[in-house]
This record gives C-alpha cells, sequence and structure tokens, in this order.
C-alpha cells in the first residue's frame, strides 16, 4: 500500500512539474495547436470541394445536425440554404444521416430522366421497414414484393386500368356520406375530423368491402398518420413509441380482417393478397402489413387536398359559390349530351370527369391547394458503383436525393411575387412554361391521374351535400388554420388550428 501511495505521489509531482507555469509556456503550444485543427479543418473541406461533392449546411450539433432548424421552420430553412447554395443542390445531415436535397426544377427532371442512376426502390426499402414495418425477409429476400405485387398496385392505377377503382370510390363515398353524422343545429365539428372520417369510411368501404369496420381503428390510423412521416426522415423509430403503438393496432386489425373467410376486398387489394400469399409466400403479419400499406396513400393526401381548398375558400369572400356554378354548368352540358338527358351528373361522377369537362376554376384551385400545401420529398438513391453526377456534383452510390418539389413551388421567380400566397385563380392567367413543367405534386410518381379523379369526386360530393358555415365564435380570427410544419416531405402539410364548421344537409 505504502509503496502504491509512493508510485502515485512520485507520478503526480512528475506531471505537475511538467504543466506549463505561466502565459507564455502555454500560449504558443496552444496557438499551434488551435492553427493546425483550424488548417485541418480547411483541408477537410479543400479535399472535400476537391471531389466535388455538394456543398452542406454547416451545424455544430452533433447527430442531431440541421433536424432542429428544418422542424422549427422548414421553409425558412429551405429558403436559407437555396440563397447560400444557388446551385440547386446542397446537403444537410439530420439525426445522423446525410440527404441532398434538389432545389432546382431543371435538376429534378435530370433525376426523373435517369431511373437507372437514381432509383426510387433503394429508399422504399427504408420507408417498408421503417414506416410499415415489414420484416427483413420480406424486403430483403422476397423479390415478388417488388416485382409483382407492387407493380400490380401501379398497373391498376393507370389511366387505363383505373376506372373500375375510382368508380367503387364514387359509389362508396356517396353511400357513407347519405347516412354520414352532422352536428346539431347550432352546434359545429372540426371541418379536418368530418373531412378526414368521411374518406375513411368511403375509402375502407372501396378497398376491403363493406363489412370492413374502419370506424373500429379511427384513432390509431389518426396516431399513425401523425407519426409516419417523421420515421420516413429517418427519425428513430425507437423515438416515436405512439407512432408504433398505433401502427401496430391498426395492423392487427387487418390482421383480423385477412382472418375473416368473409372479407370481400375489391379486385385490385384481393389480387395483392393472392399475390402475397401464394406467389410471394409472405408471412401472416408481412401479408397484414402489405394490405395496410395500400391503405395509406390513399388517406394520405386526397382527404387533405380536400380540406385545404375548403378551408381556403371557406375563408375568402367569394366562397365555393363560383366553383359550385362552374361545375352545374359543366354538368348541365353534359347531362344535355346523355341517352337521357334528365340524369344528373352528380349520380354519375366518373362519366362526367371521364368526359373532360371545361372546369378551369375548379382545376385552378385544386393545382393552387397542391402547389401550396403539398411537401413531397420524392426521394432517390443513387444506383451505380461508382456513383453519379448532377449538376457537376459528385454522389457516391446509396446517397439520398430529396427532390425538393415544395422549394420549386414556392419560387418567385418562377410562380411570381406571390408565390407565397394562395391565389385560386394563379392558374387562369398565363403561366410560364417553365413554371408549368416545374409543378410536380405528385413528384414523379403514378398517382397523379387516380388521385386527380378521387379529388374532384370527393370535393363535388362534398360540396353538393353539405353547406358549411364558419363558426367564428369556435375559430375566430382572420386565419383560425395556418399551415403547419407537419407532415413534411411527406405529401400535404398538416394544419396548425382548427376550422370549425356548422353544417346543413342541401
Ligand atoms: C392529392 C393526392 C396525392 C398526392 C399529392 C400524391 C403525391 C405522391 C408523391 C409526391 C409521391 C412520390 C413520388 C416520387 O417518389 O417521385 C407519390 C407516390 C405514390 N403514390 Fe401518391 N399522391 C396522391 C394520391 C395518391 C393516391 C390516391 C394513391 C392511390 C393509392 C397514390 C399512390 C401512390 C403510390 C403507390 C406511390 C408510390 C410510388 C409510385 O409507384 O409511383 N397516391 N404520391
Amino acid at each position: 500500500m505504502d509503496a502504491l501511495s509512493a508510485t502515485i505521489s512520485r507520478v503526480s509531482e512528475a506531471t505537475t512539474e511538467r504543466l506549463p507555469k505561466n502565459v507564455s509556456e502555454w500560449a504558443v503550444p496552444a496557438a499551434a495547436a488551435t492553427a493546425a485543427l483550424i488548417v485541418g479543418l480547411y483541408l477537410v473541406r479543400a479535399n472535400k470541394d476537391k471531389d466535388k461533392s455538394p456543398p452542406m449546411v454547416s451545424s455544430w450539433v452533433p447527430w442531431i445536425g440541421s433536424q432542429w432548424a428544418l422542424d422549427k421552420d422548414p421553409d425558412a430553412f429551405m429558403k436559407a440554404a437555396q440563397q447560400k447554395f444557388p446551385g440547386g443542390i446542397f446537403g444537410a445531415k439530420t439525426t445522423g444521416r446525410t440527404m441532398y436535397y434538389i432545389t432546382d426544377s431543371a435538376l429534378i427532371n435530370q433525376v426523373y430522366k435517369q431511373p437507372k442512376n437514381f432509383a426510387m426502390s433503394l429508399v422504399q426499402k427504408e420507408w417498408g421497414k421503417n414506416c410499415f414495418s415489414y420484416s427483413d425477409k420480406a424486403l430483403f429476400e422476397t423479390p415478388a414484393l417488388r416485382t409483382e405485387i407492387f407493380p400490380h398496385m401501379r398497373q391498376c392505377m393507370a389511366p387505363v386500368n383505373m376506372m373500375n377503382l375510382v368508380e367503387s370510390f364514387e359509389r362508396c363515398l356517396s353511400k357513407a356520406i347519405k347516412t354520414f353524422p352532422i352536428p346539431e343545429p347550432g352546434s359545429s365539428v372540426s371541418l379536418h375530423d368530418l373531412i378526414l372520417r368521411l374518406a375513411h369510411r368511403a375509402t375502407g368501404a372501396a378497398w376491403y368491402g363493406p363489412t370492413f369496420d374502419v370506424e373500429s381503428f379511427w384513432d390509431d390510423w389518426q396516431g399513425f398518420d401523425d407519426g409516419v412521416y417523421k420515421v420516413a426522415l429517418a427519425y428513430p423509430v425507437p423515438l416515436c413509441p405512439h407512432f408504433v403503438k398505433c401502427r401496430e393496432r391498426v395492423i392487427q386489425r387487418f390482421l383480423e380482417y385477412l382472418d375473416d373467410p368473409a372479407h370481400e376486398p375489391c379486385e385490385m387489394i384481393g389480387e395483392m393478397e393472392r399475390l402475397g400469399r401464394d406467389v410471394a409466400k409472405l408471412d401472416r403479419r408481412d401479408l397484414g402489413v402489405m394490405i395496410m400499406a395500400c391503405y395509406w396513400p390513399l388517406m394520405a393526401n386526397v382527404p387533405w387536398g380536400s380540406f385545404w381548398l375548403l378551408v381556403f375558400q371557406l375563408q375568402r369572400s367569394e366562397g365555393i359559390a363560383p366553383i359550385l356554378a362552374e361545375l352545374d354548368a359543366a354538368g348541365e352540358a353534359w347531362s344535355a349530351t346523355q341517352p337521357d338527358p334528365t340524369i344528373s351528373y352528380l349520380s354519375n361522377l366518373t362519366a362526367f370527369f371521364q368526359s373532360q369537362p371545361e372546369l378551369p376554376l375548379f382545376q385552378s384551385t385544386i393545382n393552387e391547394v397542391l402547389r401550396f400545401t403539398s411537401d413531397s420529398y420524392s426521394m432517390r438513391g443513387v444506383v451505380p458503383d461508382e456513383g453519379a453526377v448532377l449538376g457537376g456534383y459528385e454522389l457516391k452510390k446509396n446517397d439520398t436525393l430529396i427532390m425538393s418539389t415544395r422549394s420549386v413551388h414556392l419560387d418567385e421567380a418562377l410562380f411570381g411575387a406571390d408565390a407565397k400566397q394562395f391565389n385560386p385563380r394563379r392558374w387562369l392567367d398565363p403561366l410560364s412554361e417553365e413554371a408549368k413543367g416545374s409543378f410536380r405534386p405528385y413528384g414523379g410518381g403514378v398517382s397523379r391521374h387516380f388521385a386527380s379523379y378521387h379529388v374532384k369526386i370527393f370535393l363535388t360530393t362534398l360540396l353538393h351535400t353539405f353547406r358549411f358555415e364558419v363558426d367564428k365564435i369556435k375559430s375566430p380570427g382572420p386565419s383560425p388554420v395556418t399551415i403547419s410544419s407537419e407532415n413534411r416531405g411527406f405529401g400535404l402539410r398538416r394544419p396548425q388550428g382548427e376550422l370549425f364548421v356548422k353544417v346543413t344537409r342541401i
């Protein structure tokens, strides 16, 4: 013990002797070390420039990176980064990983035109796991999911094949809205609640049949929808426990649905179920995940687009009357061309919209809603082993690119000085070809035509069934609802605040 104490005391004496005793002794080495650090950092950056990686938004917060700044005000973050890096591509670190944001329309176009270099599938696998909880076996050892099942869904949504599904949605919506409960006269309801719930009933019935009890997982669906964009943006799943619980309960409902021998899915879902069971040989849980995951794209944007259109128009002095007048005039003209002209276009919405009626105001308002509220990070991964070049920058294999279509949609150079305001008539005025070509609310995906029918059918049915009046007491002020940063990157942004409305049947 004495020997140990003696050794400790010798070591500490020697250490104390070696420590610099005054400023002049430690200032020179400290300055040298700082200079070496600065030179080192400079060299790292210089090397980065040399290998032509895209520029990076700097952040000194380890691992979190720019996540907080992006969450706080995504539009301000993107604008500042765009101004700093006008080359249309920059990287930012968020929760431990680097994503490259593409904010220039021409570069986005280049990415979509090179599917061999920039593919969707790399990112889809990650979403499959994080957002929907597919097993690794399904994602990495079951090629049929990617080669048979997803292509089947895309094929069913193609314009030549989709009309059965569209008609079924129209029928189920018409049925659901007839019995949909509305508030007692004098009281009001949250518009968001009404629209989402109605869409949930109609979509659930259209895809999974009349016996599927969608009401039983309404709250859990909300919890799933609230969190799914976060995990898509690579928040660690364990940090989203409510999301995980809600997702599990929703999957459970879909598993019970599949176990019921009397379940009656639509043709598309039925065929996906068959392919999942017989071709991909998915286990029971993955089959449930797959059937549940199909539901998400329909619920994710169509009801929200309809919601935003109503929110904006109900708060404008002209309201929705001009849109209704335009629809009715086109509807009358359509009826006059039918074998039985007494049949209203309202009971044949699919056929009516299929005839491509002239509806400039309705279309302009829908476009404007999508331009103004969508924030879809259409993501792509770099495929070739040797990497790829974009906008003069070198990208490495597996780098993740985000097509920031919102940055383009809010670009004043393209959409005018009022690009950051909602103007339902914007698309009635002549817009430059460049602006029109830069409008990509559907990213490079397949959903455009399919979704467009659903939005129009949903809105027309809604506007012809109910009259809405804003409850000024429960929703005071000029703009009780604004666009939040919720759901950034994953479709249409979600609202901040609520619009309460009094509803009467027409
Ligand atoms: C207003 C409505 C909608 C909007 C704004 C919208 C937007 C988008 C966007 C931005 C993407 C990503 C594409 C990309 O990565 O480049 C996407 C993908 C997709 N959407 Fe939609 N969507 C809508 C409605 C729908 C509907 C109703 C369905 C039908 C189920 C659907 C099914 C899909 C599918 C399957 C994909 C996967 C990618 C693909 O195969 O193209 N979407 N959507």
